[in-house]
């Protein structure tokens, strides 16, 4: 018997032996934890670089792009993907060269199509130095699948001194790997913007691209105030279907993408354009009438935990914009940073509270809008303004920003789970999950219709807003 037990027992090790790397393989991010040495060495070695590349969502999850900035001399906007690491019978990709903030380099963009789920590939991009290293990324499921959300990454902090930058870029880089490390299911990331500090530099971006993370995670960024200060974002990003509207000015523009059962709505609000957000809505929610769930992105924290409760451009002025959006596009679900304070509303329908959304409960088919969010990587230290804030449509709010949080969004089947959790343990702080057995959006009722053209007097509003606020901006020399 005894021996029949261990005879038992050593196949029983043989076979788990045998699974462990099979169940890593394939399930895991290249995103190591760094301490500050380790980081201090890798920033050492980058920061006077201007040429790490972004991999940026697709138009759909079938796609991903690469971005990247290159000697004039010698760009090449040509990727090779691969199923292994050696590359054997690699696909090569060619994008197109743009010009870039300076006559030395050349931004690289290029999409590569043709994805395949649960697929682990490899990519190499043209550089300066030829060919790259090659870097892995995996695909996940292409429908039920997890979305990774964070905010106001804001490399250099509210400064412009360097040494923030790196700070910002440590912590950024270890909650990323947190949140990777426990969610190896991620597919992509979604961001409310304030990706840099000043908007200007080539540094900033150079440092949000450093973590190891970031090579296997696609990312969707949008615009923040304080990008919206230079116009970097233009030469680092490369999103899907940009709309650049008939108002939009400068770096101003909206984008959109779908990934399975999810259609994102990107804004860039700080434009007043109400015709162009407006324009931008319609037309995706137009090519994606079957998506089940409606996501909205902004900046600036409408219906938010702090400070923007008391901000007249947001109460006012972004409520009047964006609330009618979301209201007759029935947008389930809207993220948000800015306020760099971590919570998350009830259930809002014409900026009312109308139904609860109590953390840890499940809600069917409820009506209104949830709106996140999310903290900040630069900023720990102006959550005591906060402490004692009740605002009534608040159903959750962290209260402090000293520890980074971050949120999933866990989409399967007719049920999508959102959870916030911290970004250095990544214990659980909030949870709300909705399930959605009516996926008819019911876009053309008349009421809705209605709705919409009485929107018309907004995107008139709004237009003489931006009018005025060109000689506001003008005089202030640009964005807060
Ligand atoms: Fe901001």
């Amino acid at each position: 018997m005894k021996t029949t037990v261990k005879i038992f027992s050593l196949l029983l090790a043989m076979i788990l032996l045998l699974q462990v790397p099979f169940a890593s393989a394939g399930a895991a991010f290249d995103a190591p934890t760094l301490n500050r040495e380790d980081w201090d060495s890798l920033y050492g070695s980058l920061c006077d670089e201007n040429t790490l590349p972004m991999l940026c969502v697709g138009a759909d999850e079938n796609s991903v792009s690469l971005v990247w900035h290159a000697d004039a001399e010698t760009a090449k906007p040509k990727v090779r993907l691969a199923k292994s690491a050696s590359m054997a019978n690699y696909v090569e990709f060619t994008g197109k060269t743009t010009e870039a903030e300076t006559d030395d380099q050349l931004v690289c963009r290029v999409t590569i199509d043709g994805l395949e789920e649960n697929t682990t590939y490899y990519y190499k991009w043209y550089s300066d130095n030829g060919w790259s290293k090659a870097y892995k990324y995996e695909t996940k499921s292409f429908g039920d699948h997890k979305a990774l959300v964070v905010g106001d990454i804001q490399i250099g902090g509210q400064t412009e001194d360097s040494s923030v930058q790196s700070d910002v870029g440590y912590n950024w880089n270890n909650v990323l790997a947190e949140a990777l490390q426990e969610n190896p299911d991620i597919s992509y990331l979604v961001s409310p913007g304030d990706n840099t500090s000043t908007g200007k530099t080539a540094d900033e971006w150079q440092t949000l691209l450093m973590p190891q993370g970031v090579r296997g995670l696609p990312m969707a960024l949008a615009i923040g105030n304080h990008d919206k200060k230079g116009m970097a974002y233009n030469y680092y990003t490369n999103m899907p279907n940009e709309y650049f509207g008939k108002y939009f000015e400068g770096l101003d523009r909206d984008f959109w993408f779908r990934y399975g059962d999810v259609l994102y709505l990107v804004f860039d609000a700080c434009s007043a354009s109400a015709a162009d957000h407006m324009a931008m809505a319609k037309e995706a929610v137009a090519k994606n009438p079957d998506a089940k769930w409606r996501i909205g992105v902004m900046h600036q924290a409408l219906n938010g935990p702090a400070f923007c409760a008391f901000s007249a451009e947001t109460q006012i002025l972004l409520n009047a914009v964006f609330s009618p959006i979301f209201d007759t596009f029935d947008v389930d679900l809207v993220l948000t940073g800015h306020s760099h304070i971590q919570g998350r509303s009830h259930f809002m329908y014409q900026s009312m509270t109308i139904g609860k959304a109590n953390s840890g409960e499940t809600y069917t088919d409820p009506k209104g809008t949830v709106y996140l969010n999310t903290n900040a990587f630069c900023d720990h230290d102006s959550f005591e303004k906060y402490e004692s804030l009740n605002l009534p449509y608040v159903a959750y709010s962290f209260g402090r920003n000293d520890v980074t949080t971050y949120t999933t969004l866990d989409f399967k089947g007719d049920t999508m789970k959102i959870e916030t959790k911290r970004g250095d343990n990544s214990e659980l702080l909030d949870s709300l999950t909705i399930v959605k057995t009516d996926d008819d959006h019911n876009d053309d009722s008349i009421f809705k219709k209605l709705h919409r053209l009485l929107y018309k007097v907004v995107e008139v509003l709004g237009w003489v807003y931006l009018e005025g606020d060109k000689i506001t901006v003008a005089i202030r020399g640009g964005h807060f």
